[in-house]
């Protein structure tokens, strides 16, 4: 009853907001009408007609390639241009802390766990929030970028991964601000450390919780401390060679408790208005911007709502959010939800952030890439061909799977994906399995 109900405010959401779609070229316009509901996917539509389904497919494929090419495959293989980089296909490795360096310096472990990732077959992987400085992070645990033994670590790791892949690395830079100075994750999330704390600074005077510090209201001097360490870690990762940066604005931290009203409650002009909230940043992204290479991407990670009704973020605002990043020089809006304050009330299902994507690509006409509960092969494809987003995050699926999209090109029998050759009769004996699997569950159905 539930999904029914889910299916038929999608749908009416659709038809509400059809304004955002009536610029999609008569195939995608069809396509989005008919996944509407988020009922019907990309493989729900190839077997009710799969020459139309193929059609969308080529058109897809052409669009990707600027003509170039005829292809009918899946959409999530289908490369996709930022600035000078091109990553091979839509699927990213989303941002995730491991709490596994030691003075922020990424050690075997990160060189194995990126290594496997980029062997993986995703198109782009992007690395844990890497803070610009010790009292920038999280727990003690988290990676940085603030000296020379951080940017050979990186090196190291990102030498590997373009020698023996085609992925494609964005350094993910953040600043941790009243969420700081807490245990590892899966030693208690946002739990203050039981010795050795240090001081830590936000918007406002307001703090994560009622076990957490106080966080000190960041001064004007504070800021320009800040934004210059974020200027010398985007520095540093051109050094270590990373193809991106993105700035981490999402989930409480440092920069996002500038941006909800949840937190920031100044009186100044960083507090008040949206424009205001904004102020510090744009500045510090333009910063980063004018230091890293024209040629080069660069996105930003947004909270699209609070989850928090008007009070906080709400995803019309989010819109206006992206849209200020992008005016600084953003090329991608990395669009994520949440934990921006301890109150939140998330509504969590299969691709639940998914629509906060949809309206700022379409409304705000920006490339966005859309994360949460994204975990199966017909779930990308169907966010992709519907203009939903323009690449696809999965976090969980490549803890557990860092072959993820490797065995989704398996499953979809799409043989030009990025196999390293060692791996080679492996993959093929996959395909050969999931291809005899589908054929006796199609059996089954008749
Ligand atoms: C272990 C773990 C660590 C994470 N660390 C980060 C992080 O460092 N930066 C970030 O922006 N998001 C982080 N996230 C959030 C993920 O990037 C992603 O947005 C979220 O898990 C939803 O995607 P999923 O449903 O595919 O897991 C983390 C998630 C997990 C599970």
């Amino acid at each position: 009853m539930l999904k029914l109900q889910n299916s038929a405010r999608n749908s009416t959401e659709w038809f509400e907001t059809l304004t955002r779609y009536t610029h999609f070229e008569a195939l995608q316009f069809a396509y989005s009408l008919l996944t509407r509901s988020q009922r019907i996917s990309h493989e729900n539509l190839r077997l009710r007609d799969r020459e139309w389904l193929e059609t969308v497919e080529r058109w897809f494929w052409k669009r990707a390639t600027d003509g170039k090419s005829n292809t009918t495959a899946p959409p999530m293989f289908a490369p996709f241009r930022l600035r000078d980089m091109e990553v091979m296909n839509r699927v990213t490795v989303s941002p995730m802390a491991m709490y596994s360096a030691v003075d922020g310096v990424p050690n075997d472990f990160h060189f194995v766990h990126y290594g496997e990732r980029a062997l993986g077959g995703a198109g782009l992987l992007f690395t844990e929030m890497t803070c610009v400085s010790p009292e920038g992070r999280i727990s003690p645990g988290c990676t940085g970028m603030w000296n020379a033994d951080h940017v050979a670590a990186w090196k190291r790791i990102i030498d590997f991964a373009h020698a023996q892949s085609k992925a494609k690395i964005c350094l993910q830079l953040g600043h941790s601000g009243p969420k700081g100075s807490t245990k590892l994750g899966w030693e208690g999330n946002d739990v203050p450390l039981d010795e050795g704390n240090w001081p830590v600074m936000a918007a406002s005077d307001v703090p994560w919780s009622p076990v957490n510090q106080v966080p000190k209201p960041m001064t004007r001097a504070d800021m320009d401390a800040v934004r210059d360490q974020f200027i010398a870690a985007v520095r540093m990762g051109l050094e270590a060679g990373f193809d991106m940066v993105e700035l981490h604005a999402a989930h409480g931290y440092l920069l996002a408790s500038f941006i909800t009203p949840l937190q920031n409650k100044r009186t100044d002009e960083y507090g008040g208005s949206l424009e205001n909230r904004l102020r510090f940043p744009l500045e510090v992204f333009a910063a980063m911007r004018a230091a890293w290479p024209s040629d080069g991407p660069m996105s930003v990670r947004i909270s699209a709502t609070d989850w928090a009704g008007d009070d906080g973020i709400n995803p019309d605002e989010a819109v206006l959010i992206g849209e200020a990043f992008a005016r600084e020089g953003a090329d991608l809006i990395d669009v994520s939800a949440g934990q921006s304050w301890t109150g939140q009330q998330p509504v969590y299902g299969r691709m639940f952030q998914t629509p906060f994507s949809d309206r700022i690509r379409n409304q705000g006409k920006l490339a966005t890439m859309a994360v949460g509960n994204i975990y199966e092969p017909d779930h990308a494809n169907s966010i992709l061909a519907a203009g939903r987003a323009d690449l696809v995050a999965l976090a969980r699926p490549h803890l557990i799977d860092p072959m993820w999209t490797l065995r989704a090109a398996a499953q979809l029998d799409y043989r030009d994906v990025a196999c390293p050759p060692q791996y080679l009769n492996g993959m093929a004996q996959l395909a050969r399995n999931m291809k005899r699997d589908a054929e006796m569950a199609a059996v089954l159905r008749v």
